[in-house]
């Protein structure tokens, strides 16, 4: 399989997604909830079928996994797997954190990751093997050792309710450590900030894959480490990722290894 060409085609689908998505963004008329705090709006939906025209066009033969309408039969040797808007409550609040996150694999290895915030016109790619870019100048994790002179970035699960009592003490940990915290509302943008050095670590739960292909490979190809909280290799399969400079990682594992705070506290 040609990746430059998958990589073409993505970036194009990118960009369409993007022309869709800021057409949108501060005129929604139509938010619907999938759970108590799960949104989800006609750009999703919108940007979901720019994504997969643009993509059946070139590859009418590959399989495709997207958020919102789940799989489309195809050859499973080559899948697409799609975020058409990740930070969907972002969007609505018209806050400019958001990002569309597109993946390709062969034969179950991720090859090609692309993810473009259409605000800030910030374009992170990468193919598998040869290194992750910002638009198309190389970048890599940062080089920062300390935990305590480290930036990390969390997420919550929509389920965050029922999370609470590791989630905060977790979270408490990783604030007590390190010099901040954040929560920008975009795994993907997450991932590709600790990828370009912004960030040391990003720690979330309850993530699917379509969050995460195209960041944990864009990391992975900018040096970051990325596993499970039990430190084993990270597969999109997987709910909880930790993904840092790898400097940090060993620490910041322990800092996840948690007793449940009792409800009472919380
Ligand atoms: C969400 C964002 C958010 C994360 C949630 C995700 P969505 O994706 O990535 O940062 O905390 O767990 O579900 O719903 O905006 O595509
Ligand atoms: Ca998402
Ligand atoms: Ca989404």
């Amino acid at each position: 399989m040609d990746l430059e060409g998958a990589k073409r085609v993505g970036i194009a689908a990118a960009y369409q997604s993007a022309k869709s998505i800021m057409s949108h963004y501060g005129r929604l008329t139509n938010v619907q909830k999938k759970g108590p705090i799960d949104l989800v709006t006609e750009a999703d939906q919108a940007s979901e079928n720019v994504i997969i025209d643009t993509i059946r066009a070139a590859f009418p033969q590959h399989a495709i996994l997207s958020e919102e309408s789940g799989w489309q039969e195809g050859n499973d040797n080559w899948q697409w797997i799609i975020d058409p808007l990740d930070g969907t409550t972002n969007f609505a609040h018209q806050v400019d954190l958001f990002a569309i996150s597109i993946a390709f694999a062969e034969k179950g290895t991720l090859r090609v990751g692309i993810i473009l915030n259409p605000v800030s016109g910030e374009l992170f790619t990468a193919v598998k093997g040869q290194g992750a870019q910002l638009n198309g100048r190389p970048i890599a994790v940062s080089k920062t050792s300390v935990i305590a002179d480290s930036l990390l970035v969390t997420g919550f699960p929509y389920s965050i309710t029922a999370q609470l009592p590791i989630a905060v003490p977790q979270f408490i940990n990783c604030l007590k450590a390190s010099q901040g915290v954040r929560r920008l509302g975009s795994a993907a943008l997450d991932l590709c900030f600790v990828a370009c050095g912004r960030f040391e670590g990003f720690w979330e739960t309850g993530l699917n894959s379509w969050d995460t292909a195209a960041g944990f490979l864009i990391a992975e190809e900018a040096g970051a480490r990325v596993t499970d909280f039990a430190g084993d290799r990270f597969d999109i399969q997987k709910k909880e990722i930790l993904a840092t400079n790898g400097y940090i990682h060993a620490a910041m594992l322990q800092l996840l290894q948690v007793e449940e705070m009792q409800c009472e506290l919380i």
